[in-house]
């Protein structure tokens, strides 16, 4: 039996923060902790994988996903090109021909693989994929082993970015397999024993946001990607947020009310995607027999209006918000909130949607280099999401963290909470 009921491959329930994950203030030049927690994150990839087979893992079911082998394979070259092959006069490439294969948009860093076609890659195969993991492990553990205090300051920071690169595809693993098994008729299950996680209780309010200017972005000494810097002040409210996320029971009442064949509660490029994709429901949403259920990492079961809406686009999340009466907050309403502790469910459960643009916040500058092509690059036609989701690995979220994707997309774990103006 491969696809799940193993209990050593559950899934971990979410940290919130990331406190405690990484080495602290005094470990931080510490090649030691580095390498144990190298360690760490490099297992948690292969215990995601575990539980599915060759077939499962070289399956790319849209340009979008990738497989899970290309994952694996694409964190190790990611170590290999920004840390071996910079730092590492001695280090022999596994096979020169993986940089083109496993590199994944960084222009820099010479030619790739067409996305789209990475399902075709069937060689090297899975088994050869966890080689290359190993070669690269033991060249990255005697680099940390031997490594003198002259090239540290250099090496450890990008390990680190390494490392939170690692994380995201984590997270992408997941819902990357969850996509390709949705369109597998038999409905298979990744973990039998997937649970989503408990909620963190409902308080049925509001928080509210007197006018006022705040700092927004990252202010900690801690690790943040570029596009989380500089942090700045904004003027925020006034507004109130809702504390809870928006449930299934919500979303169905939504859908009884015609919601989804109601043009005028839709943007126009919105209300286009779904005549043009069809839309009737979250996606992962089935009716059989004329009751709702949804597929996700346990397979199908009935809905459950307790829990959170998941797998909404932006332009199902806006059309929402206009249905209720409300709209969507901005992230930085939304990080005001979460830093104060108002928001319920704010990590670990669903992404939620913002209303603002993914865009450079002001004096951005992308770092030097092709890691600069990380974030800078992609900082136009997204939307920002913030939180994390049941999915993002622990030690991975923080309350600057800005997710994005493209308005129509939703085959990650996707939600939303309402934001209104005060009464
Ligand atoms: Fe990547």
């Amino acid at each position: 039996m491969r696809l799940g009921g193993d209990r050593k491959h559950r899934l971990q329930a979410p940290l919130r923060q990331c406190e405690g994950f990484w080495p602290d203030r005094n470990h931080r030049d510490s090649p030691q902790a580095w390498l144990e927690i190298y360690r760490v994150v490099r297992a948690e990839t292969e215990r995601r994988a575990a539980p599915l087979s060759p077939e499962d893992q070289v399956v790319q079911s849209m340009p979008d996903a990738s497989p899970i082998k290309w994952h694996r394979a694409h964190t190790t070259w990611f170590f290999e090109q920004f840390v071996l092959a910079s730092h590492v006069p001695s280090y022999r490439a596994y096979d020169p021909r993986f940089a083109f294969l496993f590199n994944s948009y960084y222009v820099a860093a010479g030619p790739r693989h067409a996305r789209p076609k990475r399902g075709l890659v069937t060689r090297p195969d899975v088994a050869e994929v966890g080689q290359y993991r190993a070669h690269v492990d033991a060249a990255v553990e005697k680099l940390l082993t031997s490594i003198g205090a002259r090239i540290a300051g250099d090496v450890l920071p990008v390990l680190e970015i390494g490392l939170h690169h690692e994380q995201q595809h984590q997270e992408l693993m997941l819902t990357d397999i969850l996509h390709a098994f949705s369109d597998n008729p038999t409905a298979p299950a990744y973990d039998p024993d997937w649970r989503w996680p408990p909620g963190a209780g409902r308080r049925d309010d509001w928080c509210e946001l007197p006018e006022g200017i705040h700092t927004v972005g990252n202010q900690t000494h801690g690790f943040c990607f570029d596009n989380e810097t500089p942090a700045h002040r904004a003027l925020i409210g006034p507004v109130r947020l809702a504390r809870n996320l928006v449930t299934n029971g919500e979303w169905l009442a939504f859908m009884r009310d015609g919601g989804y064949s109601r043009p005028e509660l839709w943007l126009s490029d919105g209300w286009a995607t779904l005549m043009g994709e069809a839309w009737l429901a979250p996606r992962n949403w089935r009716e059989i027999d004329g009751n709702w259920y949804g597929f996700t990492l346990n397979g199908l079961s009935p809905i459950n209006e307790s829990l959170p809406v998941s797998h909404v686009s932006y332009y199902e999340a806006d059309a929402f918000a206009r249905w209720a009466g409300k709209h969507l907050p901005s992230e930085s309403e939304w990080e005001v909130a979460a830093r104060a502790g108002e928001l319920e469910d704010a990590f670990g459960v669903v992404w939620q949607w913002t209303r603002s643009a993914y865009g450079p916040y002001p004096a951005y500058r992308p770092v030097a280099g092709a890691l600069g092509e990380y974030n800078g690059k992609f900082m136009v036609n997204q939307m920002v999401l913030r939180g994390s989701s049941v999915a993002t690995p622990p030690g991975h979220a923080r309350v600057s963290y800005r997710n994005f994707f493209y308005p129509a997309a939703r085959w990650q774990f996707t939600g939303l909470r309402l934001a209104d103006f005060p009464t």
